[in-house]
């Protein structure tokens, strides 16, 4: 078993997450700054092969010219030195005041003009660093109250924001993709385009949707009580599975960005199993970069923050492990077999079938034997739902 995480692996880390202060709602920071050098060089000796971060991640929001560019500069050599990349960058329009109403759908109309200029600003620097996804978390996009705000006009300034974006990287002929970050809520009382499904029917408005997709995050989509791995399926069904953020998260409540399986971990181990295993012949069906988006927790020193990155890369190790070994057995097969898991896959209707021919097969309907059902024909989810979990555990 090799849990050893490699370049090959492509795990990436926010600058956010191991740099995070641990400031919340009710107390101050429990840790120091920590120095994007330092963070890029620790993530690399852990084995992770990617750096994220948001503009005022690496230089404050009322940087100079001359500060903002020596922080790039330095993430450069460090990135030089480790051979690390960037694969995704994000832009913050959440932090400062000015966004207390949003960015790009902010009531007032200055503010959303200075948030598409923050962001055409951060797109340079992403297609200076070669990163080729920029992620859109709108957390200030939404409202506490239905009076104050006009959701369909919020709606037509947030496909006019991404619409502009989309000219900007072609006509600057930039290699980047979006990605949207859905979230339900937290900090806005309701965020705008609050699950990957909403995301997704948003993105088909848009003039280039080809170069929209979405970046979901499990903790987000389970704050809804929805099922992460279904949400994948739907976006890899859409080929709109464009980043992913990883992480835990415990039920519905606030969001707790924890550590990737710390959460709901059957929903991580189908999760893994679906990006690794669910590609045409068994194969990945994901290639992307496996980004955690985590917070370590305020309880943790710096020793706690670096044994919670990896801890993300080696739960991630362990379920694909896992989920290789559950699909290898041959118990597994035979029960996926008796409860038809693959029969999915078979049209419903024979080649060259309509409803005519359909409603000529008397075997569909007048001779069906629907009664066989009643006391009979169970499908074994049961049977099947237990190997995964025995695989699961490390009990075969
Ligand atoms: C959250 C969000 C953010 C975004 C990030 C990217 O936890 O609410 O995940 O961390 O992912 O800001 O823009
Ligand atoms: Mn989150
Ligand atoms: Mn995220």
């Amino acid at each position: 078993m090799n849990l050893e995480p490699t370049r090959e692996h492509k795990f990436s880390f926010g600058l956010w997450t191991v740099g995070w202060e641990a400031q919340d709602q009710f107390g101050s920071g429990t840790r120091p700054p920590l120095d994007t050098v330092e963070a890029v060089e620790r993530l690399s000796e852990l084995g992770a092969y990617g750096l994220t971060f948001h503009d005022n991640d690496l230089f404050p929001f009322d940087a100079t010219a001359a500060q903002r560019r020596a922080e790039i500069d330095r993430l450069k050599g460090a990135l030089e030195s480790t051979g690390m990349i960037v694969p995704m960058v994000t832009t913050n329009l959440f932090s400062h005041p000015v966004f207390k109403d949003g960015g790009f759908t902010s009531n007032d109309r200055g503010v959303r003009r200075f948030a598409l200029r923050k962001v055409l600003e951060n797109l340079d620097l992403a297609a200076e660093l070669g990163a080729p996804t920029f992620v859109m978390w709108g957390g200030r996009e939404g409202s506490e109250y239905d009076s104050a705000k006009d959701i369909r006009g919020a709606l037509e300034r947030y496909r006019e924001a991404v619409n502009l974006l989309g000219d900007y990287v072609t006509d600057k002929g930039y290699n980047i993709r979006f990605a949207i970050e859905p979230k339900p809520n937290e900090p806005r009382g309701d965020i705008l385009l609050p699950t990957l499904g909403h995301a997704l029917a948003f993105i088909e408005t848009l003039e280039r949707p080809e170069l929209v997709g979405i970046n979901p995050e499990t903790g987000h989509e389970q704050m809804a009580g929805l099922n992460f791995t279904h949400g994948i399926a739907q976006a890899l069904d859409a080929g709109k599975l464009f980043h992913i953020d990883l992480n835990g998260q415990r039920g519905i409540k606030f969001d707790q960005d924890l550590v990737f399986g710390h959460g709901d971990l059957q929903n991580a181990f189908s999760l893994v199993d679906l990006l690794e295993n669910g590609g045409p012949n068994g194969g990945p069906a994901y290639t992307g970069p496996r980004h955690f988006d985590y917070k370590p927790s305020r309880t943790e020193d710096i020793t706690g923050v670096w044994d919670s990155a990896a801890a993300n890369m080696r739960t991630y190790l362990l379920l694909k492990e896992r989920s290789a070994a559950f699909r290898a057995d041959p118990e597994v097969q035979a029960a996926l077999e008796f409860s038809r898991v693959d029969e999915i896959n078979q049209p419903t209707l024979n080649p060259g079938e309509g409803y005519t021919e359909l409603q000529a097969d008397k075997a569909s309907y007048e001779d069906f034997d629907t009664e066989s059902y009643f006391g009979g024909k169970g499908f074994g989810f049961v049977k099947l739902q237990q190997l995964f979990i025995e695989h699961l555990l490390g009990a075969r």
